[in-house]
């Protein structure tokens, strides 16, 4: 399917399984521009690292973890932040410990703001991450807000909060892509979360969470979701949910932004 729609890029917001390298395997083929960042299922649970690094070493320089992306793509610059998040303000899980050595809050920011210096001011920057950063809202509904357990409260990242305070003093993301988060909230019903929001700096926030991403709908019809963004002229004009059928034609279209 991705190679029927070819996209001029393709970001994964991690939890792509649960350290099956198989993924990985499969991801680092494509040949499409890919930046990954993992998720905290992706950790391996291993205590060692070992699943982690395997992941990492298969993804290549598709792995955008704290780090300007590499790649080819001469019109978006794209900027990993922490990997393996599992959002609530910061925590490093020990996997992510044993391969990126002890990183304080401090350190998480500074590479993720170093990586943004790196990027070049004439394109846009988009900042992928696992969780989102603080500062969207702290109901169960909103982008990143936790809604398996009362209270609901922001359970975004805070390195990712502050580095994009930071970054904005010299420049102003464009968009800033993240997982974790599912649409579909656990308490409360048949409800789902808040998807997109912009900031009154003009940054732009999507959370691209549509667990699962293959179904059926009530007409039988097998669906895959991607979140689906366009650029024009250095800004980002459209931002939308878009469910496809095997043919890849759109099925379902849920429009968040057009200009
Ligand atoms: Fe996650």
């Amino acid at each position: 399917m991705l190679s029927d729609l070819n996209p001029d890029g393709i970001l994964f917001v991690g939890d792509l399984s649960d350290g099956d390298l198989r993924i990985a395997k499969a991801i680092s083929k494509i040949p499409i521009p890919t930046s990954v960042i993992l998720g905290n299922h992706d950790r391996g649970h291993d205590g060692s690292g070992d699943i982690l690094r395997a992941q990492i070493d298969l993804l290549g320089e598709k792995n955008c973890s704290w780090n300007l992306c590499k790649w080819k793509l001469n019109e978006l610059s794209v900027v990993g932040a922490r990997p393996c998040s599992a959002g609530g303000g910061f925590f490093l899980a020990p996997e992510v410990r044993e391969v990126y050595g002890e990183v304080s809050l401090d350190e998480s920011v500074l590479r993720i703001v170093s990586a943004a210096k790196l990027a070049p001011l004439a394109i846009p920057l988009l900042i992928l991450a696992h969780s989102g950063p603080v500062g969207l809202g702290s109901e169960s509904s909103s982008l990143c807000g936790r809604d398996w357990k009362l209270p609901s409260m922001d359970w975004g990242d805070k390195d990712l909060g502050i580095a994009i305070d930071r970054i904005r003093k010299f420049r102003i993301p464009e968009l800033v892509v993240f997982g974790h988060t599912h649409h579909q909230l656990r308490i409360g019903g048949n409800r789902t979360r808040k998807t997109f929001t912009r900031d009154i700096w003009g940054t732009s926030y999507l959370n691209a969470a549509c667990v699962p991403r293959r179904g059926i709908d009530s007409a039988g019809e097998n669906l895959c979701h991607f979140s689906w963004v366009e650029f024009s002229s250095g800004k980002l004009t459209h931002a939308s949910h878009r469910w496809f059928r095997n043919d890849s034609s759109i099925a379902y279209e849920e429009m968040l932004f057009n200009q």
